[in-house]
C-alpha cells in the first residue's frame, strides 16, 4: 500500500461495491465530494479543477517571487469553503477550482520564503482534498526540479487524479499515528514536512516526534488558530525549547472580516527551519 501508485482513474475514484444497479448522485461528507453508483459499483469524484494550475505554470518567475502576485493567484487558483466561519469574503467568494484550505495572505508569504530554501522533496500529512499539497508542489517545480511529493490523508482524496498526472508525487492513504506510517518516513528524507493532520495537541506531536530526524523544514499549520488549541500550545513549546535547533518564521496575518464577525483568530503558518 505504501509503495503502490494509485491506478485511479482520472476523475473518479472507485469506492466500493454496493447492490444497488441505479446511478445515484448525493452529496458525501461535504459538497465538495460526491459519491454515486453505476450498477455495482460505486464512485466518488470531485469538483477539484486541475486546469486551474496553469495560472502557474503561465506566470513569469519573477511575479511568482513577489507575494502580491502570489496572493492574487492563489485567489484565481480557487478555494476549498468547508469552514465558512474561519472565511473571508474573498474565500467564500472563490471557491472551487485546486479546493486551497489557506488565507491568501499567509500563504503567499510563506511561498516567498520557501523559494529561498532549495527544496526537492515535500510531504503534507493530512492533504484533505489536496489544494496545498498541489499548489506547492507546483510551485517549488517553476524553481528547482522536485525528486519526490506525496500527500498522505486517512481518507480519500481527489488529489489522485493530479499525482496519476505527475510521476514526482504520490497520494498514500494512511493514519500518520500508524505503525505503517513510522516505518516509512524513518525510511524516507524529506526537506519540507507540512504537518496539517491531527490538531490535537498529542497528533501534532506525535507528527513531529516521528518526523524530526526525517526532514530539515518542518511547517504547522493553525499555529495561532482559537478552535486548535493543540496546535497552539505545541508551536509555542517547540519555539521555547528548540530555539539552538531551528530559525522560526510565522505567517498569521488575518482578515478584518473575519475577526468583525467572529472574533477569533484561525490559520498561521509556522515554519522551522533546522539551523
Ligand atoms: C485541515 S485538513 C488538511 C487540509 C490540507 N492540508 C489543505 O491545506 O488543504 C486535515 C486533514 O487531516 C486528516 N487527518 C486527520 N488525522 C490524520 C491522521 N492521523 N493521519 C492522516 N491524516 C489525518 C483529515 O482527514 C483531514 O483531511
Amino acid at each position: 500500500m505504501l509503495t503502490q501508485k494509485s491506478t485511479i482513474p482520472s476523475i473518479s475514484l472507485k469506492y466500493h461495491h454496493s447492490c444497488n444497479g441505479v446511478l445515484h448522485l448525493f452529496s458525501f461528507e461535504t459538497p465538495i465530494l460526491y459519491l454515486f453508483k453505476i450498477n455495482k459499483i460505486k464512485y466518488i469524484f470531485s469538483i477539484m479543477d486541475l486546469t486551474r494550475i496553469k495560472f502557474i505554470k503561465e506566470s513569469k518567475l519573477e511575479d511568482l517571487q513577489n507575494s502580491n502576485y502570489l496572493e492574487d493567484l492563489i485567489i484565481k487558483l480557487g478555494f476549498n469553503t468547508e469552514i465558512l466561519r474561519e472565511q473571508p469574503k474573498i474565500v467564500k467568494d472563490n471557491g472551487g477550482g485546486l479546493l486551497i484550505w489557506q488565507y491568501p495572505n499567509q500563504f503567499s508569504k510563506y511561498l516567498c520564503l520557501l523559494r529561498e530554501q532549495n527544496i526537492k522533496s515535500y510531504i503534507e500529512i493530512g492533504c484533505r482534498w489536496g489544494g496545498t499539497f498541489v499548489l506547492t508542489n507546483e510551485y517549488l517545480k517553476m524553481f528547482n526540479s522536485i525528486n519526490k511529493s506525496v500527500a498522505i490523508d486517512i481518507i480519500d482524496s481527489p488529489v489522485v487524479n493530479y499525482c496519476i498526472s505527475n510521476n514526482e508525487t504520490q497520494f498514500i492513504k494512511i493514519n500518520s499515528q500508524s505503525k505503517e506510517f513510522i516505518n516509512y518516513i524513518n525510511n524516507n528524507y524529506f526537506d519540507l514536512i507540512f504537518i496539517d493532520g491531527d490538531h490535537s495537541y498529542r497528533g501534532v506531536k506525535n507528527d513531529y516526534e516521528i518526523s524530526k530526524n526525517s526532514g530539515k523544514i518542518f511547517v504547522f499549520h493553525d499555529i495561532i488558530n482559537d478552535v486548535c488549541p493543540g496546535v497552539v500550545q505545541f508551536w509555542n513549546e517547540l519555539k521555547n525549547n528548540e530555539k539552538n535547533t531551528y530559525n522560526f518564521f510565522e505567517f498569521t496575518e488575518q482578515y478584518k472580516d473575519v475577526w468583525n464577525d467572529t472574533r477569533q483568530k484561525f490559520l498561521g503558518i509556522g515554519v522551522a527551519i533546522k539551523k
